[in-house]
């Protein structure tokens, strides 16, 4: 029997850029029209045909925990509708490891490595939504990365790659986390989604504070490009940051005007705010 395919998500920011909401609301709680924000990244990683989910929680973060251990067919795609809340649980099993101090998305992942246990593993940021299933994109087996053409000035909000085509695959050759947007090495942002194999562990317990005084997972992969090859992916589909609050509100919108029993009302309902929205004429 093969091992149970394992993903990480990462539940333990602060969620700073959503006070004062997060005082009490962890972020990934926060909705996406009529589903955590979290629960599409953990759809994917599902539907991915992941079997073990690790959620990397801060103590306070235990209502995360809370919500996905009791996960049922809701918090999935309409394929799993039929399916009883046992046969979900036997499929699909999720456990939490806990980052004491928030010391950045590296660490994060490194808080993982024992109930990663030697095994290849995903990494999914649950900030990102995405239209189309990016995990499921990536090469399983070889360390891979998704990524998306950003504009100039949204550089500096990503982890931006350089790479080159080597036989047909991209491979990745320079990283840099967050650059100014002159200094970035291309357009190419890192989209959230990851696969490893568990020699990142090492990269990432060595890695010294980088942007921000965090553990960079991105100074880790820049370091481990060095000797081993790290795989791109583009990813053109439709795709939201609902780590913040305009990318939260917009993806609400485009799933709300997706939904079969909502969606017609919806498309009235924004029609008619903004008939009322309208600039004047002096405007
Ligand atoms: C993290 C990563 C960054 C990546 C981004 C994607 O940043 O550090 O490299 O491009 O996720 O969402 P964060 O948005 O958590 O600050």
């Amino acid at each position: 029997m093969t091992n149970p395919r394992v993903a990480v998500i990462p539940v333990a920011g602060k969620g700073t850029r959503w006070m004062p909401v997060t005082r009490n609301v962890p972020k990934e709680l926060l909705p996406v029209w009529r589903r955590t924000s979290a629960s599409y990244a953990f759809e994917e990683a599902v539907n991915a045909g992941f079997e073990e989910i690790i959620l990397v929680i801060s103590p306070e973060k235990h209502d995360v925990l809370d919500h996905f251990m009791r996960f049922d067919s809701s918090d999935l795609g309409p394929q799993y509708a039929g399916e009883s809340l046992s046969e979900l649980h036997h499929r699909v099993k999720v456990r939490a490891c806990i980052q004491e101090t928030p010391r950045g998305l590296g660490d994060a992942i490194l808080c993982a490595e024992q109930d990663v246990a030697g095994r290849p593993f995903g990494v999914l940021l649950p900030d990102e939504v995405l239209m189309t299933n990016g995990i499921a994109m990536l090469d399983p087996h070889t360390p891979s990365v998704l990524l998306m053409e950003v504009p100039f000035s949204q550089r500096s909000n990503y982890g931006i790659v350089k790479g080159e085509m080597v036989d047909g695959a991209f491979i990745i050759n320079d990283l840099v986390e967050k650059p100014e947007p002159a200094l970035a090495p291309s357009s190419l942002a890192v989209t959230g989604r990851y696969t490893f194999t568990p020699e990142i562990f090492d990269y990432l317990r060595t890695q010294q504070p980088g942007k921000g005084g965090e553990i960079q997972l991105t100074d880790a992969m820049r370091r481990y490009t060095q000797a081993h090859p790290i795989h791109g992916f583009i990813y053109r589909d439709v795709r939201y940051d609902a780590g913040q609050p305009l990318g939260l509100l917009t993806a609400s919108v485009d799933f709300a005007l997706r939904d079969k029993s909502y969606g017609s009302e919806v498309r009235q309902m924004i029609l008619t705010l903004l008939d009322q929205h309208k600039p004047s004429e002096t405007e």
